[in-house]
């Protein structure tokens, strides 16, 4: 009698199991399908996903703090600082309205600004400013840690490692409204964030 009622309820779970099994499936697969097919299309894009989701690896004392180094940069700052007064003001003087709106702003003051919809998952915030992925290349592909050690595979997966002056002048140029003179050698002491020697060696050690 136990046993029966017991065998009738487990039936009923399995048949719980199976029906919500399949519903998964339907979702999910359906999904990556979509997913899959709208990659397809636009054949090797990389996708932006946002400074935090570097930070996870890159915020260690050990390999460098690169996060915090990036934080205190003008960089981080390069999009809330289209709000402040002078940039209300030089908008003003162009004729154009809110520069947090603008494309003639937002082109050097946010990472990717030119990329539609499909190149940026939602952990992406332009808020962030001039991102990690405006001088590294849009990050999705290289940021798995087996993909990050390995340097060839990297640069495979869109990472741009040891970006130069060829990336700086895209946006430090004369078309900047305030252009201030650009030097490659002395600017880019004032935002090193190098590894340390030491994390390469011990980081080699755990492999
Ligand atoms: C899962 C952890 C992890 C994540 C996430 C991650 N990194 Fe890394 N990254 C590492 C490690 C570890 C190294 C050091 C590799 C080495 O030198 O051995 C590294 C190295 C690098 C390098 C130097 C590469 C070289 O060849 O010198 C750059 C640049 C870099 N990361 C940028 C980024 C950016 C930008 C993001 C976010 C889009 C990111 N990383 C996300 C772990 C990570
Ligand atoms: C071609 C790229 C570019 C464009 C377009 C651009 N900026 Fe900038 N902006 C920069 C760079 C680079 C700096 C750093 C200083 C410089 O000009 O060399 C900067 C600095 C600034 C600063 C100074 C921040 C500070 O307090 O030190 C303000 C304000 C500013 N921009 C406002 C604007 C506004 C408003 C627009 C749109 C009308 C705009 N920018 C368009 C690249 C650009
Ligand atoms: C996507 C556009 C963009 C790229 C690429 C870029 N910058 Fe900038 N940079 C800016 C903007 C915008 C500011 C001003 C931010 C603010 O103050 O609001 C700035 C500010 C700076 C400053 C502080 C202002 C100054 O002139 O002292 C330095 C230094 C700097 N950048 C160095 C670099 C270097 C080096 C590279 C290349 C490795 C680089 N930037 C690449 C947009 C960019
Ligand atoms: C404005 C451009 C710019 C931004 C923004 C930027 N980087 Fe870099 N990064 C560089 C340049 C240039 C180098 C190479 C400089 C050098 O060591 O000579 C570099 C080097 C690195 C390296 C390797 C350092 C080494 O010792 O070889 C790592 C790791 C790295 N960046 C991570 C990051 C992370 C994570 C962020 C965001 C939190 C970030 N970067 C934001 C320009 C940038």
């Amino acid at each position: 009698m136990e046993n029966r009622i017991s065998g009738k309820k487990n039936r009923v779970r399995i048949g719980r199991i199976a029906y919500f099994s399949i519903l998964f499936s339907l979702v999910f697969f359906g999904t990556i399908g979509v997913i899959h097919a709208g990659v397809n299309d636009t054949a090797q894009i990389h996708r932006y996903v946002g400074d935090e989701s570097c930070e996870v690896c890159h915020s260690s004392e050990r390999i460098g703090n690169q996060f915090q180094k990036w934080k205190n940069s003008p960089h981080s700052r390069a999009y809330s600082d289209l709000s402040s007064p002078e940039a209300h003001s030089i908008a003003e003087k162009m004729g154009i309205g809110d520069p947090q709106k603008s494309s003639r702003c937002l082109s050097c003051h946010t990472t990717a600004s030119k990329a539609s919809l499909p190149e940026i998952t939602s952990s992406f915030r332009k808020s962030d400013g001039v991102q990690c992925e405006s001088c590294h290349g849009p990050g999705e592909d290289y940021s798995r840690y087996s993909t990050m050690i390995d340097p060839h595979k990297a640069k495979e997966s869109g990472l741009v490692a040891a970006p130069g002056q060829e990336t700086c002048i895209t946006c430090h140029n004369p078309s900047s409204p305030t252009y201030k003179k650009f030097d490659y050698k002395r600017d880019v002491q004032k935002i090193l964030h190098r590894v340390p020697a030491s994390f390469r060696k011990t980081n080699k050690g755990e492999e």
